[in-house]
């Protein structure tokens, strides 16, 4: 048995009962948490806390977080880092005036870093992914999502599977994985694109699963790359073998992707930069949790996702990073967390529920992480001393995290 302390915490933030596993609407707007507070992990997880006069007086290791906040480490449910190179020469051309579209369409985008991973050894693209890992980890993120989708054929695809299930097994942080292959239609393809559908239906899904390489299929389902009946097959297909959608829609036009996710079941639909009352309604009382992704807008210069409107609206909305090396190359959550503030509009409380409850909803995993909650992973970041919890995200470049402990066990103290 190994005990770890955390005392005198300034204030400790999403302290929750076990029964709640997202928040949605007016809920979002409440942080529920305990001032002058103690932590104490155990073998990993969560086993008590309250306030100081109840603190125990020994375990095996005792941190003082005077002046410190405590919350949940950050769950990201949306990221694509395992890939090959990088593509910041694209982005100079972007600069000069070229759209992401039409980038795409010479070929660049999400084909250039799958003709860079079609390059690269497995054991390559595992030594350039795992630094990312860890990266993130500094940041205080301490579950993560990574999808495939770079490979854009069955032999690379499943490579990106595999080097997922290799970092999983070096990382101290949970992951879990994601098959993508309907992520842009290979150019052999243009043509024929329901050949390509074909082979994700008939050769990949079955492969993945075979391997168990993956618990969640995801789609791009948008203006230009997989139409809503594409989508429709392959979430099927997906469903047959056991995956749960999980997909990118509404970044580029209201495609009707927000709806055939809800139709699908899909556990999160993600991005949502097009999202009206349509789509609103359709989210509504269904069990999907609408995903957005500030990053992509601040790098790409698209419109935001309406987050405030959704949160009127009564929906849940879980913030994600997107981290990739098109759209998003960031997976610092502090920062996501200050985009969301900026430029959505969310309040600290909603958006600190939204990186951690609600993240966790999108993972399958709202039992494990996203809420200071007996029996969940001790999973968390200590803060510096910072004046209140509203700072940590208006103070948007400052490096505020002191401590990430990672069930139980202290990472990064800076
Ligand atoms: O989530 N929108 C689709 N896919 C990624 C971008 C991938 C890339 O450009 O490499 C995204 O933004
Ligand atoms: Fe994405």
């Amino acid at each position: 048995m190994k005990t770890l302390l955390i005392k005198n915490i300034k204030s400790l933030l999403q302290v929750r009962d076990a029964n709640i596993n997202k928040v949605a609407g007016k809920e979002m707007s409440v942080l529920p948490k305990i001032d002058n507070a103690y932590l104490l992990i155990e073998n990993g997880l969560i086993k008590d806390y309250g306030t100081m006069d109840n603190c125990p007086e020994t375990a095996d290791e005792i941190i003082d977080a005077t002046g410190k906040f405590v919350f949940p480490a950050f769950v990201d449910s949306h990221t694509h880092i395992v890939y090959a190179g990088s593509r910041e020469i694209e982005y100079i051309l972007k600069v000069k005036g070229l759209s992401y579209e039409e980038i795409a369409k010479r070929g660049g985008g999400i084909l250039n870093s799958a003709k860079l991973l079609h390059e690269t050894s497995e054991e390559s693209l595992y030594e350039q992914s795992l630094p990312r890992v860890y990266e993130i980890i500094k940041q205080g993120t301490g579950a993560v999502e990574i999808k495939s989708g770079y490979g854009l054929n069955t032999q690379d695809e499943l490579k990106m599977l595999r080097v997922i299930k290799r970092i999983k097994e070096t990382v101290p942080i949970d992951i879990k994985a994601t098959f993508l292959g309907a992520h842009a239609f290979p150019a052999e393809y243009k043509q024929n694109p329901d050949k390509y559908v074909d082979i994700i239906i008939n050769e990949m899904i079955p492969q993945v699963a075979e391997e168990k390489l993956a618990e969640f299929i995801d789609v791009f389902c948008d203006r230009g790359f997989f139409t809503i009946e594409q989508t429709e097959r392959i979430l099927e297909a997906g469903t047959r073998y056991g995956l749960i959608p999980k997909i990118h829609a509404n970044e580029l036009d209201y495609s009707g992707g927000i709806q055939a996710g809800v139709k699908y079941n899909a556990l999160s639909v993600d991005h949502l930069e097009y999202t009206g009352e349509t789509e609103m309604e359709a989210l509504k009382n269904s069990r999907t949790m609408p995903t957005v992704l500030p990053g992509a807008s601040f790098f790409l210069n698209l419109v935001y996702a309406p987050a405030r409107k959704m949160i009127d609206y009564g929906l849940p909305v879980a913030i994600a990073s997107d981290y990739n090396p098109g759209s998003s190359p960031s997976g610092n959550m502090k920062f996501m967390m200050s985009l969301a503030l900026i430029n959505m509009k969310l309040l600290p409380e909603e958006i600190f529920n939204a990186v951690t409850i609600n993240t966790a909803y999108a993972l399958n995993s709202s039992d494990k992480y996203g809420s200071i909650t007996k029996g969940k992973y001790g999973n968390v970041v200590i803060t510096k001393e910072i004046p209140t919890y509203e700072f940590f995200l208006y103070a948007y470049g400052s490096d505020l995290i002191d401590t990430v402990i990672i069930k139980g066990e202290k990472l990064v103290n800076s």
